[in-house]
């Protein structure tokens, strides 16, 4: 694996899961495979479990890991191609991520959408420029839009806890906040969960209020409802997220009704287990009643991304 950007680099999603339970199971089983050799992560936003969990799990693997909060202490990077730099920017993405492949022998990179312009967002310009000059393996640790360690994660999370006959029902919930966010989680969500529909593990819908519509590349199968209480009827998981509006780009569009999941919505629920990325407003996009209850997740689901980042550093080193 030289490209870890979405499901598409992955070939068996099944097998896949069980690579990481794998490695949950025996964490130091390959503990030599990565000696000598060095994991760069670049941010170019902040971030908790994504820095974390990569950095421990390349330690699992034996490798050296250096890392760049490129947004604070590195160089103002330019990206478009025939500028002449007599502006802010100090250096070219060409020059810089080449540099850095001099360094390392895989680079992460978290390169978050400025939600100001749709097709420069979507075209994923700056990920795809780091790809192209950095001239080794890169793990993306969120780009404009998609998040996959966090979606490979989370079907990780699914699998792991999925104790029923036959497939979970899994939603996707829309949720309230006050500032506009990418819609990096729920588009990646929703191309994994998509892809495990196709496979025969889960039944996947997404619920959300009118105007939060998804890019429709990466919904394709999905059942899309506008009525939360009539996608929580029934289901054994729900994904709490947040999301700007995709058609009114990167705009916090006003809503009607409730949209947080509180106890009393949980109720409809097939005693579903409850994920959320983090991080979460409390109150505001999920209830604390639900994240401190019995029922919630999220905990488990950020230990897992250690096992995800370990399968997907591991798959790239061999
Ligand atoms: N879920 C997630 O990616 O968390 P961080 O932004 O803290 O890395």
């Amino acid at each position: 694996m030289k490209l870890f950007s979405s499901v598409h680099d992955v070939t068996d999603i099944k097998q896949f899961v069980q690579d990481a339970l794998d490695l949950k199971a025996a964490p130091h089983a390959h503990a030599e495979l990565g000696r000598n050799k060095t994991l760069g992560l670049v941010f170019m936003n902040p971030s908790l479990r994504t820095r974390l969990s990569t950095q421990k799990a390349a330690l699992n693997l034996g490798m050296t890991v250096i890392v760049m909060n490129m947004d604070k202490e590195g160089w103002a990077l330019e990206t478009q191609d025939g500028m002449i730099m007599n502006g802010t920017t100090v250096e070219h993405i060409r020059e810089a991520a080449a540099v850095m492949g001099q360094y390392c022998d895989i680079l992460g990179l978290r390169s978050f959408p400025k939600l100001q312009n749709k097709e420069e967002d979507y075209s994923e310009d700056f990920f795809n420029k780091f790809v192209k000059y950095c001239g080794v393996p890169v793990v993306s640790l969120e780009s404009a839009t998609r998040h996959p360690l966090q979606s490979f994660t989370d079907l990780i999370t699914i699998r792991e806890t999925w104790k029923g006959n036959g497939k979970p029902k899994v939603v996707l919930a829309w949720g309230p906040h006050v500032k506009a966010l990418p819609q990096a989680v729920p588009n990646s969500f929703a191309e994994w969960m998509s892809k495990a529909q196709e496979e025969g593990l889960v039944d996947f819908t997404i619920a959300h209020p009118e105007g939060y519509e998804l890019d429709g590349q990466f919904t394709q199968g999905a059942e899309i409802v506008h009525d939360l209480d009539a996608a929580l009827h029934g289901a054994d998981y729900v994904y709490v997220k947040n999301w700007s509006s995709y058609q009114d780009y990167g705009k916090v569009l006003p809503v009607s009704g409730n949209w947080m999941l509180d106890n009393q919505k949980l109720k409809q629920t097939n005693n579903a287990g409850v994920m959320h990325c983090l991080p979460v407003r409390r109150d505001l996009e999920l209830a604390a009643e639900v994240l401190d209850g019995p029922n919630s997740l999220v905990i488990q689901e950020a230990g897992n991304r250690l096992w995800a980042a370990q399968a997907v550093l591991k798959k790239m080193l061999s």
